[in-house]
Protein backbone atom coordinates (compact mmCIF):
# COMPACT_ATOMS: atom_id res chain seq x y z
CA UNK A 1 0.00 0.00 0.00
CA UNK A 2 1.09 3.38 -1.03
CA UNK A 3 0.23 6.02 1.56
CA UNK A 4 0.29 9.99 2.16
CA UNK A 5 3.36 11.41 2.52
CA UNK A 6 4.87 8.93 -0.14
CA UNK A 7 5.99 9.24 -3.01
CA UNK A 8 9.04 11.32 -1.93
CA UNK A 9 11.26 11.88 -5.18
CA UNK A 10 14.85 12.46 -5.02
CA UNK A 11 18.25 12.23 -7.35
CA UNK A 12 21.86 11.75 -6.39
CA UNK A 13 24.81 10.67 -7.81
CA UNK A 14 26.24 7.62 -7.11
CA UNK A 15 29.84 7.93 -4.94
CA UNK A 16 32.58 5.27 -3.35
CA UNK A 17 31.05 4.09 0.09
CA UNK A 18 33.36 1.83 2.24
CA UNK A 19 32.95 -0.74 0.35
CA UNK A 20 31.25 -3.12 3.32
CA UNK A 21 28.57 -3.75 0.90
CA UNK A 22 29.39 -6.43 -1.52
CA UNK A 23 32.30 -8.25 0.65
CA UNK A 24 30.14 -8.18 4.03
CA UNK A 25 26.70 -8.09 3.82
CA UNK A 26 26.41 -9.75 -0.16
CA UNK A 27 24.33 -6.46 -1.58
CA UNK A 28 26.11 -4.13 -3.07
CA UNK A 29 24.80 -0.67 -2.59
CA UNK A 30 25.06 2.62 -4.71
CA UNK A 31 25.64 5.21 -2.12
CA UNK A 32 24.44 8.87 -3.08
CA UNK A 33 25.42 11.87 -2.30
CA UNK A 34 24.65 14.37 0.06
CA UNK A 35 22.14 15.95 -2.12
CA UNK A 36 20.10 12.53 -2.53
CA UNK A 37 19.43 13.10 1.31
CA UNK A 38 19.22 17.23 1.53
CA UNK A 39 16.15 16.89 -1.19
CA UNK A 40 14.18 14.52 1.57
CA UNK A 41 11.95 15.74 4.33
CA UNK A 42 14.06 16.15 7.99
CA UNK A 43 11.67 14.43 9.40
CA UNK A 44 12.11 11.35 7.12
CA UNK A 45 12.72 8.08 9.50
CA UNK A 46 15.63 6.32 9.67
CA UNK A 47 14.40 3.28 7.50
CA UNK A 48 14.53 1.35 4.50
CA UNK A 49 12.19 1.95 1.49
CA UNK A 50 11.36 0.66 -1.41
CA UNK A 51 10.58 2.38 -5.01
CA UNK A 52 11.96 2.89 -8.50
CA UNK A 53 15.31 4.03 -9.84
CA UNK A 54 15.93 5.46 -13.23
CA UNK A 55 19.89 6.45 -14.23
CA UNK A 56 19.66 10.41 -15.78
CA UNK A 57 22.87 9.91 -17.62
CA UNK A 58 24.08 6.72 -19.00
CA UNK A 59 21.60 6.85 -21.96
CA UNK A 60 19.34 4.04 -19.97
CA UNK A 61 15.81 4.58 -19.54
CA UNK A 62 14.72 1.62 -17.79
CA UNK A 63 13.23 1.49 -14.34
CA UNK A 64 14.82 -0.37 -11.35
CA UNK A 65 13.40 -1.81 -8.47
CA UNK A 66 15.05 -0.71 -5.49
CA UNK A 67 15.20 -1.08 -2.07
CA UNK A 68 17.15 1.50 0.25
CA UNK A 69 18.46 2.60 3.70
CA UNK A 70 18.00 6.15 4.64
CA UNK A 71 20.18 6.58 8.06
CA UNK A 72 23.03 6.76 10.11
CA UNK A 73 23.78 3.30 9.78
CA UNK A 74 23.92 1.69 13.26
CA UNK A 75 25.73 -1.33 13.30
CA UNK A 76 28.49 0.77 11.95
CA UNK A 77 27.92 3.26 14.07
CA UNK A 78 28.03 6.48 11.41
CA UNK A 79 27.59 9.71 11.99
CA UNK A 80 25.84 11.52 8.76
CA UNK A 81 22.79 10.45 7.35
CA UNK A 82 23.15 8.51 3.97
CA UNK A 83 20.98 7.23 1.21
CA UNK A 84 21.72 3.77 0.06
CA UNK A 85 20.23 2.18 -2.36
CA UNK A 86 20.30 -1.64 -3.72
CA UNK A 87 18.82 -1.66 -7.30
CA UNK A 88 17.74 -5.49 -7.82
CA UNK A 89 19.23 -6.57 -11.04
CA UNK A 90 22.22 -7.60 -12.02
CA UNK A 91 24.79 -5.30 -13.17
CA UNK A 92 28.26 -5.88 -14.68
CA UNK A 93 29.52 -2.71 -13.78
CA UNK A 94 29.94 -0.38 -11.19
CA UNK A 95 28.40 3.12 -11.33
CA UNK A 96 30.49 5.80 -9.79
CA UNK A 97 29.65 9.38 -11.18
CA UNK A 98 26.42 8.14 -12.17
CA UNK A 99 23.59 9.85 -11.66
CA UNK A 100 19.97 8.52 -10.33
CA UNK A 101 16.37 9.37 -10.01
CA UNK A 102 14.72 8.00 -7.26
CA UNK A 103 11.34 7.36 -6.07
CA UNK A 104 10.53 5.97 -2.40
CA UNK A 105 7.15 4.54 -2.18
CA UNK A 106 7.55 3.04 1.16
CA UNK A 107 8.76 2.09 4.52
CA UNK A 108 9.75 -1.79 4.82
CA UNK A 109 11.25 -1.02 8.84
CA UNK A 110 13.00 1.06 10.88
CA UNK A 111 16.63 0.84 10.16
CA UNK A 112 18.23 -0.79 13.71
CA UNK A 113 21.45 -2.40 14.75
CA UNK A 114 22.24 -5.84 14.81
CA UNK A 115 24.47 -8.67 16.57
CA UNK A 116 26.57 -8.94 14.01
CA UNK A 117 26.90 -8.59 10.12
CA UNK A 118 25.32 -11.96 9.04
CA UNK A 119 21.82 -10.91 10.63
CA UNK A 120 22.17 -7.48 8.93
CA UNK A 121 23.04 -9.26 5.75
CA UNK A 122 19.69 -11.64 6.44
CA UNK A 123 17.40 -8.93 7.37
CA UNK A 124 18.35 -7.50 3.93
CA UNK A 125 17.59 -10.37 2.62
CA UNK A 126 14.37 -10.51 4.00
CA UNK A 127 14.03 -6.90 2.72
CA UNK A 128 14.40 -7.82 -0.44
CA UNK A 129 11.61 -10.02 -0.79
CA UNK A 130 9.38 -7.27 0.78
CA UNK A 131 10.24 -4.97 -1.60
CA UNK A 132 9.73 -7.25 -4.59
CA UNK A 133 5.99 -8.25 -3.33
CA UNK A 134 5.20 -4.45 -2.79
CA UNK A 135 6.87 -3.11 -5.98
CA UNK A 136 4.76 -5.96 -7.90
CA UNK A 137 1.48 -4.24 -7.26
CA UNK A 138 -0.39 -2.68 -9.49
CA UNK A 139 -0.07 0.51 -7.21
CA UNK A 140 3.52 0.55 -7.24
CA UNK A 141 3.43 -0.11 -11.11
CA UNK A 142 1.49 2.55 -12.24
CA UNK A 143 4.51 4.92 -10.72
CA UNK A 144 6.53 3.25 -14.10
CA UNK A 145 4.42 6.10 -15.99
CA UNK A 146 5.19 8.93 -13.68
CA UNK A 147 6.53 12.03 -15.54
CA UNK A 148 9.74 12.35 -13.17
CA UNK A 149 10.84 9.61 -15.16
CA UNK A 150 10.46 10.79 -18.61
CA UNK A 151 13.62 11.70 -19.90
C1 LIG B 1 18.07 -2.70 2.16
C2 LIG B 1 19.08 -2.14 3.13
C3 LIG B 1 18.82 -2.20 4.49
C4 LIG B 1 19.74 -1.71 5.41
N1 LIG B 1 19.46 -1.76 6.74
C5 LIG B 1 20.37 -1.32 7.63
C6 LIG B 1 20.11 -1.39 9.03
O1 LIG B 1 19.04 -1.79 9.49
N2 LIG B 1 21.09 -0.98 9.88
C7 LIG B 1 22.28 -0.49 9.44
O2 LIG B 1 23.12 -0.14 10.25
N3 LIG B 1 22.55 -0.38 8.12
C8 LIG B 1 21.62 -0.79 7.21
N4 LIG B 1 21.86 -0.67 5.86
C9 LIG B 1 23.05 0.06 5.40
C10 LIG B 1 24.25 -0.80 5.30
O3 LIG B 1 24.88 -0.85 6.56
C11 LIG B 1 25.19 -0.17 4.27
O4 LIG B 1 24.54 -0.09 3.03
C12 LIG B 1 26.43 -1.01 4.16
O5 LIG B 1 27.21 -0.82 5.29
C13 LIG B 1 27.26 -0.72 2.93
O6 LIG B 1 27.85 0.53 3.05
P1 LIG B 1 29.08 0.89 2.12
O7 LIG B 1 28.60 0.74 0.69
O8 LIG B 1 29.41 2.30 2.47
O9 LIG B 1 30.18 -0.04 2.43
C14 LIG B 1 20.96 -1.15 4.94
C15 LIG B 1 21.21 -1.10 3.56
C16 LIG B 1 20.29 -1.58 2.66
C17 LIG B 1 20.57 -1.51 1.18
Amino acid sequence: MIKFPFPYLTTGTIVHGFGRGSKELNCPTANLDASSIENLPVEIDEGVYFGWAQFLTNNNNELYKLVASVGTNPFYKCKVKTLEAHLMHNFETDFYGEKLKIVLLGEIRKMTSFKDANELAMAIQNDIVKAHHELDSDQSREYLNHPYFKN
